[in-house]
């Protein structure tokens, strides 16, 4: 997933760009780039391997003019080609005319250079992206001859250019052009490839690839959905199809983020604040969603109320990462409550299976970015085979929003930090809106249960507070744990997700090699790797309805030297006899108990990792959306 930004207005634009990547940094963080459009209609081009801070410095050298107020931006990280200035966007055609910033994977690229460089076309890089500054570069000449007696014939002439090197493209992209000979004119367009949003400001307009990059200038702002280009100048902007050229009318939406909820609030790292905003999260979340006199729950849209959900047959559960480990404890909640089979499928798994699903099926997607191509190609594929979509995500606008049938918006704030903490919790505190209303539409749940599991929601997000409040002593374990190199957490029933969950936290951000595992497998291998090496974490809580099973296991990591760390509920001494050292939570229902056991496991990897002097919010080889198979 890479970070495009664009401007032109009065502004000098090198530094606005340069702030716009800045705030997109979490988004791939191996080369960017700038390519500014002087007054005399010359085109800078200047990018740097490495982190945004490197480009900064060559921006400064160059001594970059006030009067550019028009230009692109590109923050990479990589698909094809590795990291080197080369590589990095802007990519420009032949005569240094064009230049694109890019974002996807244009999968037909071997053919197309091939067919370009028998035209003569010289290529500079590895990518896949240069294609589309060579493909605009023949579109100018062929739609040049067409338009150049028309009147306003240069600017048709640089649209149709643009829409016409797309229209050979296979693959996804979102995508941002400039043209020398049209400074004013800066064209975007999406099919796939991470999204593309347009800030509209007084005589000067944005372009970005998420919200954070405009905050700073704009609140008023559209989506380009698939298949469409924006031809953007200081004066105004105007969408029209891909396909077709024809005009689109988009909606103007203000949003609600202040700027400072995307910065990072005084904390060291995005993943800090993020972790410790989960109360004010999860209450965004329920906030006049909840109604806790009558248990009822308030959802946004025509699809919660019509008559498919009330008749569908089965459900499916997609999603990727940490948004798949939501969905696990989704498939104990639907199940439990709801009494239909449910499944839960890793999409990238799902997309390649010919799963039998159709019109009687209600296929979940999970995702916090909503721009995860895995999910997005799964909830597709489970669309074209007759199910309807649900979405539970975080990103108003994103592509997965706009594909499904229902929308169900966790209202976490941005999430910069790769790592998903309050998306995390805020997508199982959504799960569980889905199923009191499920519940409630499908006559599945007595009202008076109904309104006794909406006021234990309602009580969560103070619950998860106090238990934010252990901070220092998950600080301590972590001094004491920071020093090995492998690590189990074990789990059984709602709590296996969270172990799996708690592993990929301390693997991604600590880089230590952690794994998740149901603790009834155990005996079938992993307890050949316990010795006084190998630290296992176990959830053992006493609301389990596997809790003794769980104590057996502790006993048999403890029989073999193993180290103990026990995830216990507060005041539990018999669990925590069992262990080296433990980590209370507030005693709470099972089904409740996954939104505050995975707390303190955020902590813990946050602070290991904090102690390993690790790259927290930007871990290395990773991107904060997987916008890339
Ligand atoms: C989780 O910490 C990771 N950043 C990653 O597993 C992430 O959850 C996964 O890529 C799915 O992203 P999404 O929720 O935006 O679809």
């Amino acid at each position: 997933m890479c970070g495009i930004v664009g401007y032109t207005g009065p502004k000098p634009a090198a530094p606005l760009l340069l702030n716009g990547l800045a705030k997109l940094e979490y988004r791939g963080y191996d080369s960017a780039g700038l390519a500014l459009l002087t007054p005399q209609g010359r085109l800078k081009i200047i990018k740097k391997a490495g982190k945004i801070g490197n480009l900064v410095a060559a921006v400064k050298k160059a001594h970059i003019s006030p009067t550019i107020t028009a230009g692109i931006g590109h923050t990479r990280w990589a698909t094809h080609g590795h990291p080197t200035d080369r590589n990095a966007h802007p990519h420009t055609d032949c005569g240094g005319e064009v230049a694109v910033v890019h974002n996807g994977i244009v999968e037909n690229y071997e053919k197309l250079k091939k067919q370009l460089q028998a035209k003569g076309h010289h290529f500079k890089s590895q990518t896949d992206s240069e294609v589309l500054a060579h493909l605009i570069e023949e579109g100018l000449k062929h739609q040049s001859a067409v338009h150049s007696r028309q009147p306003a014939g240069k600017a048709k002439a640089w649209v149709e250019a643009v829409r016409w090197a797309l229209s050979q493209i296979e693959g996804t992209y979102s995508v941002v052009a400039v043209y020398e000979r049209e400074p004013e004119s800066l064209i975007g367009a999406r099919a796939g490839g991470g999204g593309l949003v347009v800030g509209l400001g007084k005589d000067e307009n944005f372009l970005a690839s998420d919200v954070p990059a405009l905050l700073a200038h704009t609140r008023r702002v559209y989506y380009l959905d698939d298949n469409e280009m924006v031809i953007l100048s200081p004066s105004g902007t105007r969408v029209v199809s891909v396909l077709n050229g024809k005009p689109i009318p988009k909606k103007v939406s203000e949003i609600q983020w202040s700027a400072e909820q995307a910065e990072k609030g005084g904390y060291p790292h995005f993943m800090l604040k993020e972790i410790m905003e989960q109360p004010r999260a999860l209450e965004d979340t329920f906030n006049s969603r909840l109604d806790l006199g009558t248990g009822e729950v308030l959802l946004e849209g025509k699809f919660w109320s019509s008559p498919f959900v009330r008749e569908f047959k089965k459900i499916t559960l997609l999603a990727m990462g940490t948004s798949f480990y939501a969905a696990m404890v989704g498939k104990f909640l639907l199940e439990k409550y709801l009494r239909v089979p449910v499944e839960v499928d890793n999409a990238s798994e799902f997309r390649y299976r010919d799963p039998i699903i159709g019109k009687d099926t209600l296929a979940i997607v999970i995702s916090q970015s909503g721009e995860t191509v895995d999910t997005l190609v799964a909830l597709r594929e489970a669309k074209a085979k007759g199910a309807k979509i649900a979405a539970i995500c975080n990103v108003m606008g994103s592509s997965v929003t706009r594909e499904a049938d229902g929308v169900l918006l966790t209202r976490a704030g941005p999430e910069i930090g790769v790592a998903s903490t309050k998306a995390f919790t805020t997508q199982l505190g959504a799960l569980w809106l889905l199923t009191l209303h499920l519940a409630r539409v499908r006559k599945a749940m007595p009202p008076a249960e109904l309104k006794r599991k909406a006021r234990e929601l309602a009580r969560l997000p103070m619950m998860v507070g106090a238990l934010l409040k252990q901070r220092k002593a998950v600080e301590k374990l972590a001094k004491l744990y920071a020093k090995y190199f492998n690590f189990l957490y074990i789990g059984r029933g709602i709590q296996y997700p969270i172990a799996l969950e708690g592993a990929l936290k301390l693997k991604e951000i600590s880089y230590i090699h952690a794994e998740g595992y149901p603790g009834g497998e155990m005996k079938h291998g992993p307890i050949a790797l316990i010795d006084s090496k190998m630290p296992v974490l176990a959830i053992a809580l006493k609301s389990s309805g596997v809790y003794e099973k769980i104590l057996n296991n502790m006993a048999e990591v403890k029989a073999r030297s193993g180290k103990l760390i026990a995830l216990v509920e507060k005041g539990d001494k018999l669990a925590g006899k069992k262990a080296d050292h433990v980590i209370e939570i507030p005693a709470i229902s099972e089904d409740l108990s996954p939104l505050l056991s995975v707390v303190p496991l955020q902590l813990l990897a946050y602070e290991i990792a904090k102690l390993k002097h690790r790259e927290i919010d930007q871990p290395r080889n990773l991107a904060k959306s997987v916008t890339v198979e």
